[in-house]
Parts: structure tokens; sequence; C-alpha cells
């Protein structure tokens, strides 16, 4: 309702793009390191999920990159399988060398990036942003550029540097909110600045140290970018990159925009990722966590049984997932009956009073109340057990 009224003034684009970064940015998640084969397994199932692009491996950086980028090249997946470069023709070479059919190069640009990283001037840093676009477009590749830490950089400077790479061939550019410095306002004033000049689709590639990764992300769609770079369940650098599983069902759900990304694959590979990785995901966690559609409160649960959409705003089956009705101090008769219904249990009323006072004895005094316990109070009250 308010949406349709706020996205009068949106310049949303038809679709948009994902590139996952899973398997490079997600893997620098600390603590995280994944072998040749299950990268292998997760681009399969990022294929199977519908991203457009999946960035495999930072093939210069180790053989077990390289191998992973020449591996999943000859699966002849429908994604693009890029690989990363700094701005270094040994970088490019590397990725070439693996067939990829897709380089994201980058090179910090901000002052910080210039003088105590590079230790070169603005001039430079574009020279060497050009010559490498040009050199991948002489290999007949797809090419995106990111100014690393874009959005920290003098904006002037920042859209000459897009610019020349635009010249040069460019196919897609990156805005990196390298830090997560962004606020949704910023992200959206930058984009539709840069787009006035820029005219390749625009993408940003956002972090999540103020936990607005995927906030700053859908600010940019609304500016106009076509391309969101984003991971499984967030991973990525420090706090993490934007959340796929977030971006997707907002971009889809809240601004109706047509991706062909296949929903119900998202709790899967969350989990499958979560696996592999072991980063666990908070309960809590949107889309993908385990109590995203579990309902505890009477007042919900009573709602949720009528008439679902009273308390969730999608459907579980569009994710993957499953509605739970969870017991506790604040659950409602309703709960009961409908879970008791579900194990084809029938109590009477007496036996049902004593059944739910039990589990508000045991709410109060801060116990959980499984399914199985319900079942053996029932059982108790039947005279059963
Ligand atoms: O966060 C970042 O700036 C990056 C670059 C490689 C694009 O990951
Ligand atoms: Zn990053």
């Amino acid at each position: 309702m308010y949406i349709e009224t706020v996205k009068k003034n949106m310049k949303l684009p038809k679709t948009v793009r994902i590139l996952d970064t899973t398997l490079r940015d997600g893997e620098q998640t600390p603590g995280v390191a994944m072998t040749v084969d299950e990268k292998i397994r997760i681009a399969q199932r990022l294929d199977k999920l519908g991203v457009d692009t999946i960035e495999v491996a930072f093939p210069v950086s180790s053989p077990g990159e390289r191998e992973v980028a020449r591996e999943i090249h000859k699966l002849n997946l429908n994604s693009n399988v890029c690989g990363l470069a700094r701005a270094l023709k040994k970088d490019v070479d590397a990725a070439i060398d693996c067939d990829v059919d897709y380089i994201h190069t980058f090179i910090g640009t901000s002052p910080l990036h210039r003088k105590y990283k590079l230790k070169m001037g603005k001039e430079e840093i574009l020279s060497k942003a050009v010559d490498t676009v040009e050199y991948i477009k002489d290999h007949g590749i797809t090419a995106e550029f990111s100014a690393e830490d874009a959005t920290r950089t003098e904006f002037d400077y920042l859209k000459k540097v897009y610019g020349a790479v635009e010249d040069a061939g460019v196919d897609y550019i990156d805005v990196p909110d390298t830090v997560g410095v962004m606020i949704p306002s910023s992200m959206n004033y930058l984009i539709s600045e840069l787009k006035k000049d820029i005219k390749v689709p625009i993408g940003v590639h956002c972090h999540d140290d103020f936990g607005l990764a995927v906030a700053n992300s859908l600010s940019a769609v609304e500016a106009g970018a076509e391309q969101v770079h984003a991971t499984i369940n967030g991973l990525g650098e420090r706090a993490g990159n934007a959340s796929l599983e977030e971006v997707v069902m907002a971009l889809i759900t809240r601004y109706g925009i047509k991706m062909n990304i296949k929903t119900e694959l998202l709790v899967s590979i969350s989990e499958f990722v979560s696996r592999i990785t072991g980063v666990k995901m908070p309960p809590n966690k949107a889309i993908v966590g385990d109590n995203a559609f579990a309902h505890e409160a009477g007042i919900h649960v009573h709602g949720v049984l009528q008439k679902a959409e009273t308390y969730e705003p999608i459907t579980p089956e569009m994710v993957g997932h499953t509605r739970r009705i969870v017991l506790g101090k604040l659950t409602g008769a309703n709960a009961i009956k409908a879970k008791l219904d579900k194990y084809g249990i029938e109590l009477n009323d007496q036996q049902f009073e004593k059944v739910f006072n039990q589990i508000k004895g045991l709410g109060d005094r801060g116990k959980c109340i499984t399914d199985a316990d319900l079942k053996s109070m029932a059982e108790n009250v039947l005279g059963k057990a």
C-alpha cells in the first residue's frame, strides 16, 4: 500500500541481476575455508538457484583457486563463471588461464587506498583501471570494474574513473561499499548521480558493517542500479555482504521486480552453505532462519490458523521453508487444539484444561515445550502413559 505510493518516485530497473560472491567474498568470512569439491557443489546449487553470475574464485591467489575456476568452468553452467582480478596483467592472465567467461577487476580509488595501500596517484590508478579493462576486452571476455572503496572516494574522481573504464569498453560497473559506511539515502544519491553519466549497467557490492548492506543494496536499486552483489547467508569479510536471500525476496515481493531466481530453493541452499562453512544462522535470521515462519503468541497463532497472511508477509513455501507453531507460556488454546488435531489426539474439556495449564506452568518456569512434550502430556491425562 505505502510502497506503491513511494514507488512512483523510484527509478526501478525492469530486472535486477545477481552476482553471487559466496565462493569469493563469502570465503573471506573469518574461519571459513572451502575445498575445491565443496565450492563446486555450491556453484552447482547457485546455478540451479538461477543467479546470473557466480564469482567463483580469485585465480591468481592460489593453485586451489585456479582449480576451482577451471573445474566450475567445465560444468557448462547457465550462470556466468567469474574470476576476480586486481587491475594487474598477471591477475587477469591467471583468470584467463582458467577459461572464465567473466572477469571482475578492481583497484582502490579512495584517498586511504591511494595513500596507504597502493601508494599511487590518481592518474596512475586511472590508467591501470583502463589498461586492465582494455586487456580483458581484447581477450573477448566480459569485464566488470569495481572502484574499491568507491563510497569513500571523491565524487568527481570516481566519476572520472568510471567514465574512463566505460570508454575502454567495460560491460558492468560496480560500486563497492567496501567498509559498509553508506546509509540508504547516501547510496541512493550516489547511484542517482552516477546514472546521469554512465550508460552501462551499474551494480553495488555492499558490506554489512552497520547492518545496512541489504538496505543500501535496495536503495541503490531504487536509484536504478541493475545488479546487486550478494552472498548466501550474508557471508563475507568482517560483518559480511548483503544477504542474497533477503535482497532477492525484498526485490521480488516488496518492489515487484522480476528475477530469474527459483526462490523455493533459498532455504535448502542456505542450509547447505551453512553445513559446508560451519557458519550457523541465528534462528531469527530473516527468510531462512528457523524462526522465520514460527509463531508462538496465542494471538498470532490464532490469526495464522485463520489466515496465514495475518502474521506472515510471504508464504513459507515461497522460499522452501515450513510453518511452525511453537508452544510456550504465550500459547493460546487454538494452537494446542491445532497440534492435538494434527496428531489425531482427542481430549474432553477437562483433559484439555489440564494440558493447557501444564503448558502455561512450564512456560512460566522458562521452559520450551516441544511437540513430544505435548503428546506425552496428552497421553498422561488420557491415562495411556
Ligand atoms: O569489498 C570490496 O570492495 C570487494 C572488492 C573486491 C570489490 O570485495
Ligand atoms: Zn567485498
